[in-house]
């Protein structure tokens, strides 16, 4: 039978070994390259392939085309997956008539997913199994074909419980083989319902948490012993790695968990129960006793063991985040954020204070007034002080992209690129905004980060140098990354609204996003100008959704954001500008502050070029896939669209009235009625609604 076989570790030879002694042709194998970063301890699949004469094969991605092709040539009848450590995807899946059997080392459906030997060992299993199963495009979760226990003894560790697999997957296969062989093999379908799920494990993983149970801390230092990379915790700042432990009873009551007993024995406290300490090694040294260990470091009873004391303290400092422009729509809300939470200070510039007043008395909270093309030193002197630097500062408003195309590229594009260079210079974290807008125009239905393309018009069309500059600066933050390790993350938000976004003067000036300036329409009474029509589609994110999001990236749990792209918008709330404009009409009609403005003086359809100047070329969709959001910090937009747009519409009209500019209105409404319209060239609120 032709068989092409997937392989790994030492389940992937001894599965060669048993489908070779069962007289299976052996067109090609499949394996890895071993990873210089990983303790390579087990026997090398390419070495013994090769030894038996067979062609090897280690693809960067199996699942690509080349490959698929490759493999489709090969004509295999069967496909056998040993331990192989990528996942295989239909296009291969579907090539062998037989099928694609995969052998998995637990007793499916339980311990689906990664390390499933280590992972019954941490949990305390008495048994686990070896299970060979059809392969689907998910993992572990085919028609099983056999399957066999393996008895867990109390002083295996992974190592050990590997060997028995081996010997229980080579047995097993032996005896199914045959029936493979002459299609008289079994096939039953899993119970779903029973199934665990357990992911990747890496060395930090290792960290006892000494609260638990002696059991459970015992079954940690087991599964990760030797050849993997160990149990550890600390004694101050020196990291010490557990080999071997025992449990003991103990009559007196046990001290705080992670406290030292007695040192000859060396004993330490559990959450219950304490464990004595038979094989140990610091970081820096060789293996050694327990009591050894106690003498050589220092260490007496009443010592406790925990977290690394250096790095304790470093995760309780406060962490500074300079924000340039802090006194921005995002800046300021980011700022509420960052000092509710009690965990970060905020070092902020910018040329204004307006919209940060209401911080300047917190202690957290440190502003300077000053503009960056000038206070150059300033901002070296904080990218060096502080933790992790989001540089605002920009033109962001697509009249100025026409209008003033050099001021754009020397404030977006120039003087970010120094900031990102202090970064590189002194190795500090940049969370950099990115922009919705560097996808252009691109006609597919969502905006992917990592597939996306990026298309834009003409040079001619000014409107896109706003997006050029952004997308090479995220392109060099991209290679900076790559060559000289600086450690990034870029969010591209989504047509966020929300309470100070803009001000009412900028819309006076036509520099401000559609919302504002939609609301300044009807505070003036003047008439809401469709752009071609205002059949263009965005999708309106609140501001306080994006600000949890970007929250989560500046804490970065596990360093999961680092190197990666986000989009930060809401693809349920997509809608026409012409859809928008309606539901600001309806709810301003219905706000309690509604009569003290001008009456709603109807939607105008206006050509971009008399808008916008000949520069313009506008979008006519953008809708993002928040997959790696969700992915990476578990953020999903909670906000919709009705609630987003009443909160920015209560906070301009009140901004409006506060300004005191309609206090003649508020005295003398009478002589306010339907202000600053040209009848003949209004479009009638029935005719646009959609
Ligand atoms: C804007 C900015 O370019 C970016 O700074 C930002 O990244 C992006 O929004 C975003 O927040 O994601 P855009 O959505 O095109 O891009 O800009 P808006 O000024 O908010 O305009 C949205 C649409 O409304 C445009 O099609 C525009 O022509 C239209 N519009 C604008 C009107 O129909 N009437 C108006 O009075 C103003």
């Amino acid at each position: 039978m032709k068989t092409i076989v997937l392989a790994y570790h030492n389940v992937g030879c001894a599965g060669i070994k048993a489908l070779v002694e069962n007289g299976f042709d052996i067109t090609a194998v499949f394996t890895h390259k071993d990873n210089a970063k990983e303790n390579i301890w087990f026997n090398s699949v390419a070495e013994y392939a090769a030894r038996l004469n067979i062609p090897v094969f280690v693809p960067e991605d199996i699942n690509h085309p080349l490959w698929v092709q490759r493999i489709r040539e090969m004509a295999p009848d069967i496909i056998f997956s040993f331990y192989y450590r990528n996942m295989v995807g239909s296009p291969i899946l579907e090539i062998p008539l037989k099928g694609c059997l995969n052998l998995h080392g637990s007793f499916l459906p339980e311990y689906r997913g990664r390390c499933p030997v280590n992972w019954a060992i941490i949990n305390g299993e008495k048994e686990t199994g070896a299970t060979l199963h059809y392969m689907t495009p998910r993992p572990d979760d085919g028609d099983i074909v056999c399957q066999e226990k393996i008895k867990i003894a109390d002083n295996d560790t992974s190592e050990s419980l590997h060997g028995k697999m081996v010997k229980t997957a080579s047995n097993m296969l032996n005896k199914i083989l045959p029936l493979i062989k002459e299609g008289r093999a079994p096939s039953v379908p899993q119970e779903h319902s029973r199934a665990t799920y357990f992911g990747g494990r890496n060395p930090n993983d290792g960290e006892i948490d000494w609260s638990k149970s002696a059991s459970e801390i015992k079954n940690l230092i087991r599964a990760v012993s030797k050849p993997y990379p160990g149990a550890f915790s600390f004694a101050g700042d020196r990291k010490c790695l557990f080999w071997s432990v025992k449990q003991i009873l103990i009559k007196a009551a046990v001290p705080m968990p992670g406290t030292v007993i007695s040192t000859d024995p060396f004993v330490i406290a559990t959450g219950r129960g304490a464990l004595q300490v038979d094989l140990c090694q610091p970081d820096d040294g060789v293996y050694m006793s327990g009591v050894q260990l106690a003498r050589e470091l220092g260490i007496d009873a009443g010592m406790r063991f925990g977290r690394d004391i250096k790095k304790y303290l470093e995760a309780e400092r406060k962490k500074k985040v300079l924000i340039l422009g802090v006194d921005g729509f995002i800046g300021n809300a980011l700022s509420e954020r960052l000092l509710a939470s009690g965990k970060y200070e905020v070092h902020g510039m910018d040329l204004r204070s307006g919209s940060i007043e209401r911080f300047l008395k917190n202690p957290d909270f440190h502003f300077y007034e000053g503009d960056i093309s000038i206070h150059r030193e300033w901002i070296k002197y904080h990218v060096k002080k502080c933790d992790i630097i989001i540089p605002l500062v920009a033109i962001a408003t697509p009249i100025e992209y026409t209008r003033n195309p050099l001021k754009v590229f020397e404030l977006d594009f120039e003087e970010n690129l120094k900031i990102v260079r202090y970064c590189v210079q002194y190795g500090k974290r940049i969370l950099f905004p990115s922009t919705s807008e560097v996808y252009g125009m691109c006609e597919e239905d969502e905006f992917d980060e990592d597939n996306s393309r990026l298309v834009l018009g003409p040079v001619r069309k000014q409107r896109w140098i706003y997006s050029c500059c952004k997308q090479l600066i995220d392109r060099v933050i991209w290679a900076y990354g790559q060559s000289k390790g600086l450690k990034f993350t870029l969010f591209r938000p989504f047509n966020w609204v929300g309470p100070r976004l803009d001000t009412l003067n900028s819309a006076r000036i036509g520099s401000s996003r559609v919302i504002t300036q939609l609301i300044l329409n009807l505070v003036e009474g003047s008439p809401i100008k469709l752009v071609d029509g205002g059949n263009q589609k965005r999708c309106f994110t609140d501001v306080a959704d994006g600000v949890e999001c970007l929250y989560r990236i500046i804490e970065n749990k596990g360093g999961l954001c680092d190197g990666q792209i986000i989009n930060i918008g809401n693809p349920e709330n997509d809608l026409s500008i012409k859809e928008l404009a309606n539901m600001l009409v309806e709810k301003f009609s219905r706000h309690s502050l509604s009569s003290i403005f001008p009456v709603f003086a109807g939607f105008r359809e206006v050509e971009s070029k008399t808008y916008y100047g000949p520069g313009y070329e506008d979008i006519k969709h953008r809708k993002p896939s928040i997959r790696n959001a969700g992915r990476l910090l578990d953020w999903f937009p909670k906000t919709g669209l009705e609630q987003s747009i009443e909160q920015t519409l209560d906070f301009f009209l009140h901004e409006a009235v506060e300004s005191g500019e309609f206090n003649d209105v508020m005295c003398n409404p009478e002589k306010f009625g339907r202000h600053g319209v040209d009848e003949g060239k209004v479009v009638s609120l029935s005719l646009i609604a959609n």
